[in-house]
């Protein structure tokens, strides 16, 4: 029995499930595995980095023939590399963080799904306004950048708010009985990052993956330091959950200080740029405590609808 939603009418996929547009680490590998699985598998074009972008999806399109998307930073893509990818083949384009506006007619022009993803309520009518087809309601258990919200509270007032518009939940979700939640609040599916991060398919070094395996949700936390650190120029109002480290512990609180100290943000630069983790960031969510294992991106998206199915058998 597949579950079947609007989220996989719209994108005629078969299972519920979408993994997150992670900067840098959901390439085309893991986008296309992931599609492959039955799930929508989505490029991270982050800040839109060109060379990158035309190798990814280059890997994409070779290794798949179902519906895959791309996800941007609104904050800091241009509008020219979003028309870029348009012209690619995308099934649906997601843009995360700041103002979709200057973005949304130019998706809506390419006939394909436009996904918003959103940290509040605010962020929710805007992305309606600009005629979203899908929303993404991210909680802040989430890894990497996000808002204030807790995903059990803000994916049904976000379903409410914008009916009958479809909304995804994301944030701390790891496993089937957390897309079965999602579900069960209203969302027609579900949005995986971290789950993901610990792939064979992501691009991602193998002591980040192995944080994340023997990781627990009480050591990440929410938090603008390594931002501060790497002079990332996100928006202050996007904090990013993090596993915490030495130099957080060192920093936490004192954000305006490490602002001006420009010799400790060099250090940081240099420790990180060898792979430091006393100091890198490790994006992770708080669901870290349930992904034990490195897997497949496809094995992943079908034992994960599997247990979804499963939980609603069990619940009746
Ligand atoms: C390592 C990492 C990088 C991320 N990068 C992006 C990004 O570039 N763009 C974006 O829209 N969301 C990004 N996110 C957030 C995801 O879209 C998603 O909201 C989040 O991963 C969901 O929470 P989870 O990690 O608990 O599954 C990132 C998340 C992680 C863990």
């Amino acid at each position: 029995m597949a579950l079947r939603t609007a989220f996989t009418d719209l994108l005629s996929i078969d299972h519920p499930i979408a993994s997150a547009p992670m900067g840098g680490s959901a390439g085309g590998e893991l986008a296309a595995a992931v599609s492959n699985g039955g799930g929508l598998g989505l490029v991270g074009g982050g800040r839109g980095e060109r060379a990158w972008l035309e190798r990814e999806l280059a890997i994409v399109t070779a290794r798949t023939s179902r519906p895959w998307g791309v996800g941007f930073l609104a904050w800091a893509v241009e509008v020219s590399t979003v028309e870029w990818v348009l012209d690619q083949g995308p099934a649906a384009v997601m843009l995360s963080f700041g103002d979709p506006g200057p973005f949304a007619a130019r998706v809506h022009a390419a006939g394909i799904p436009l996904i918003i993803q959103v940290t509040d309520l605010d962020e929710a009518r805007r992305a309606v306004d600009l005629g979203a087809d899908l929303l993404v309601a991210q909680g802040a258990e989430s890894g990497g950048h996000g808002g204030r919200r807790s995903t059990l509270t803000l994916v049904p007032a976000v379903v409410d708010l914008v009916a009958p518009v479809p909304v995804l939940a994301a944030g701390g979700i790891a496993d089937g009985r957390g897309v079965a939640a999602a579900l069960v609040l209203g969302a027609v599916g579900a949005l995986l990052g971290t789950r993901f991060q610990a792939s064979h398919e992501a691009l991602v070094d193998a002591e980040i993956v192995k944080a994340i395996v023997g990781g627990l949700g009480a050591d990440t936390e929410r938090s603008r330091v390594l931002d501060v650190a790497r002079d990332s120029g996100w928006p202050a109002r996007y904090t990013a959950r993090v596993v915490t480290n030495s130099f957080l512990d060192t920093w936490r609180g004192r954000e305006q200080e490490l602002e001006r100290d420009v010799d400790t943000r060099r250090a940081y630069r240099e420790a990180a740029a060898r792979g430091d983790l006393a100091v890198v960031s490790v994006w992770a969510s708080e669901a870290i405590d349930l992904i034990t294992e490195v897997a497949s991106a496809t094995e992943l998206v079908r034992l994960i609808a599997e247990e979804t199915e499963r939980a609603f058998t069990c619940a009746t």
